[in-house]
C-alpha cells in the first residue's frame, strides 16, 4: 500500500460564493500529503504538509484567512499526533505565526510537553526560529468584514453550524507504507469568541486522535460540543469494537447532536487504508487520496472520483 491522505476543509454551512475555491483547495491539500508520502515521507509528514497547504489558503478558517476573537485579534490552535507513539503536540491562542501545525510538531518533538498556549507558544516559536509575521499578512479582508458584521457571538449549536456564523477548521489524516497513522487539525476557532477561548481542536481526543491499532481521526464543527463528548476519541471507541469507519464517525456525530445540540464532521482512516468523511452540518469540503483515485465532496452525499495521472 502507498498510502492514504483524507483532508477537510471544516463543516459548516459553506456558502456558494466560497464552493469551488474550498473543493479546489481540499484537493490541492490532499495532493500535497499524498505528494509527500510517495516521496517516501511519513504519515506524520504527510498531514503536517497537507495542513500547512490548507493554513497557507485563505478560504480556509486556519492559518491565513483565520477568523478574529472578540477582540478582533487571531488566536490559532492546532494539534498533530503520531499513531506510531501515540506522541502528540499542540498550541493554543498563538498569534502572528503562519502554520500553527509546524508549531504543534516542533512541540511534540523537541519539549517534554504537548500542549503550550499563547505567550509561552510564540516565545518557544522564537527560541526555535520559527517566524513571527505581520498580523497583516494572516488577516484577510473577509475575516475583518466577518467580525465586523457580527457583534454578537455565534453559540454554535445546531442552528448556528448550519447558518453563516461559523467557519470551521481543517484536517487530515493519513497512513503511510509502512501502516502508520496520523492526524493533524489546525483551526483560527470561532469567530467573535472570547479572548482565550480554546476550542477542541488543540485537545487531545476531541480534535484528534491517532492510534495505529485503530485508526486516525480530525474532527471539525462546534468545538463546546465537540469537547463535551470528546468527539474523536468516541469514533475511535466505536472502531474498537468493530464498527465501520463510517458508522463510527456517524453514530458518534448523531450521538453529539442529539446529547448536546452540537454540528460538526470528521474524516478517518485506518492502518490498512479504510477511510471515511462525514458531517451533520450543512456541507463540509473533504478530499481523500488512495491507491485508486482522488475522491472529493462537499454537499451531502456527493463523492467526485478523478483518475489518477500516472
Ligand atoms: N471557522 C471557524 C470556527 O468556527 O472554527
Ligand atoms: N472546531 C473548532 C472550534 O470550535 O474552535
Amino acid at each position: 500500500m502507498s498510502g492514504v491522505v483524507v483532508v477537510h476543509g471544516g463543516a459548516w454551512a459553506i456558502p456558494d460564493d466560497m464552493v469551488e475555491d474550498s473543493y479546489a483547495g481540499v484537493k490541492a491539500a490532499a495532493c500535497e500529503g499524498s505528494s509527500v508520502l510517495k516521496k517516501g515521507g511519513s504519515a506524520l509528514d504527510a498531514v503536517e504538509a497537507a495542513v500547512r497547504a490548507m493554513e497557507d489558503n485563505t478560504v480556509f478558517n486556519s492559518g491565513h484567512g483565520s477568523m478574529l476573537n472578540a477582540d478582533g485579534e487571531m488566536e490559532m490552535d492546532a494539534i498533530i499526533m503520531d499513531g506510531s507513539t501515540l506522541s502528540s503536540g499542540a498550541v493554543t491562542s498563538v498569534k502572528n505565526i503562519a502554520n500553527p501545525v509546524s508549531l504543534a510538531r516542533a512541540v511534540m518533538e523537541k519539549t517534554p510537553h504537548m500542549l503550550l498556549s499563547s505567550r509561552g507558544a510564540n516565545m518557544f516559536a522564537e527560541s526555535i526560529g520559527i517566524a513571527t509575521v505581520p498580523t497583516d499578512t494572516l488577516v484577510t479582508e473577509y475575516a475583518r468584514k466577518e467580525w465586523e458584521k457580527h457583534t454578537a457571538f455565534a453559540f454554535g449549536v445546531l442552528e448556528d453550524f448550519n447558518s453563516r456564523w461559523a467557519h470551521d477548521t481543517v484536517g487530515a489524516v493519513a497512513v503511510d507504507s509502512a501502516g502508520n497513522v496520523a492526524c493533524a487539525t489546525s483551526t483560527g476557532g470561532l469567530r467573535n469568541k472570547m479572548v482565550g477561548r480554546v476550542g477542541d481542536s488543540p485537545i487531545i481526543g476531541s480534535g484528534g486522535y491517532a492510534d495505529n491499532l485503530c485508526a486516525a481521526v480530525s474532527c471539525t464543527g462546534h468545538g463546546e460540543s465537540i469537547l463535551k463528548v470528546t468527539l474523536a476519541r468516541l469514533i475511535i471507541s466505536h472502531i474498537e469494537r468493530g464498527k465501520s469507519l463510517a458508522d463510527s464517525s456517524q453514530l458518534s456525530l448523531q450521538y453529539m447532536g442529539d446529547r448536546v445540540q452540537g454540528a460538526g464532521g470528521a474524516i478517518v482512516v485506518s492502518p490498512s487504508g479504510q477511510w471515511a468523511a462525514t458531517f451533520t452540518t450543512k456541507r463540509m469540503a473533504w478530499a481523500a487520496l488512495d491507491h485508486e483515485a482522488l475522491w472529493y465532496g462537499l454537499n451531502p452525499g456527493e463523492r467526485f472520483k478523478e483518475e489518477l495521472s500516472q
